[in-house]
């Protein structure tokens, strides 16, 4: 146990917010019993107060003490992908207070792999709120440096564990009404969620109501972006040249192919969808900060191991 971990879990105790490592991105923590420390956390990070939070445990039997009916579906996912990148929907107990659910009477339960946050939660003991360590519909941090750079001194501690391997938020799946409903898409995807439990899985409708939190647009850059199916790339950055009646358009590219010359900043992207998932934030990122006019994206594929990949970008796009 190192003594950063220790000063950490010394700070949640007290009220105060931690950022820290998870496998997916970087949460920011507190106590998720102490209504006072999760409004600060919620001022931080500019959210609207009935939006839930996903609250984090070290081990299973932790998290299931805040759901007052567990049922066989979430034993099995839990036996499978926890600790990992899946986060739970399901009834509360009253340990979940209205704070932390937004007033729902679910709850949403997750339990990281990322030996950082499992030593964190291990230490301090207890229940940790952690939404992703950014402001309200910007892009989720997947180091600790972006967590600097986007809350910086608003938070008490930011602790170190590298670069988020997964690079995007975990699988959200609603087991609350009964049939399993995946309501955000992650690195588990749909096919391994329905082996799993050897029944289908149903997608949250886009059309549908859906649950607070999840209608915003969300995970943006401040540029402009917009998704391009790759045979129109060449035909939308020759436009936007013309558009801006300059030579060197001030356009961002994210995209597989080759950098274009006629474009100053490309990213490279991997055609592996966990490489590019885990690669996504950290671009979007760099992109934005080149200050161009406009971030033009290569649409990825269309199956469904891009599903949570396409999810982020659509958002990003919205
Ligand atoms: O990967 C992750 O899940 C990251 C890391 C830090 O663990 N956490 C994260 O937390 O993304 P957060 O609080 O930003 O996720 C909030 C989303 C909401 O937008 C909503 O979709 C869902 O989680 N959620 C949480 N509690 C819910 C509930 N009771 N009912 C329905 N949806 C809920
Ligand atoms: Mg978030």
């Amino acid at each position: 146990m190192s003594g950063e971990v220790r000063r950490a879990a010394e700070v949640l105790r007290a009220g105060g917010l931690v950022a820290f490592p998870t496998e997916t991105v970087y949460g920011l923590g507190a106590d998720a019993g102490n209504a006072q420390a999760v409004a600060r956390l919620y001022a931080v990070k500019r959210r609207p107060a009935d939006h839930p939070v996903i609250v984090h445990f070290a081990d299973a039997r932790g998290a299931f003490a805040w759901a007052r009916e567990v049922p066989a579906a979430a034993r099995k996912l839990a036996a499978r992908y926890w600790p990992g990148p899946l986060t739970l929907i399901l009834k509360r107990s009253a340990l979940a207070r209205d704070f932390v659910t937004g007033g729902q009477d679910t709850v949403g339960l997750r339990v990281p792999s990322h030996p950082v946050a499992q030593a964190l939660l291990r230490e301090f003991g207890s229940a940790i709120a952690a939404p992703s360590a950014n402001r309200f519909g910007r892009l989720s941090p997947t180091t600790a440096a972006h967590v600097r750079a986007d809350l910086g001194g608003e938070v008490d501690a930011v602790l170190e564990g590298g670069a988020s391997e997964i690079g995007i938020e975990s699988a959200i799946v609603d087991l609350s009404r009964g049939q399993a409903v995946l309501i955000r898409p992650g690195h588990i995807g749909l096919q391994q969620l329905e082996e799993t439990l050897g029944a289908p899985v149903a997608q949250a409708d886009a059309a549908a109501p859906r649950a607070p939190g999840t209608l915003e647009r969300h995970y943006a850059p401040r540029t402009p972006a917009r998704l391009v199916a790759p045979h129109a790339l060449d035909a939308e950055i020759a436009k936007h040249g013309a558009r801006t009646g300059k030579g060197d358009a001030r356009i961002a590219v994210l995209a597989f192919s080759r950098p274009d010359e006629r474009v100053d900043f490309w990213l490279r992207m991997p055609r592996q969808p966990a490489a590019y998932a885990r690669r996504l934030y950290a671009a979007l990122r760099e992109l934005d900060d080149a200050n161009c006019d406009a971030i033009l994206i290569e649409s990825p594929p269309e199956q469904p191991a891009w599903q949570a990949v396409r999810d982020r970008l659509l958002r990003a796009t919205a």
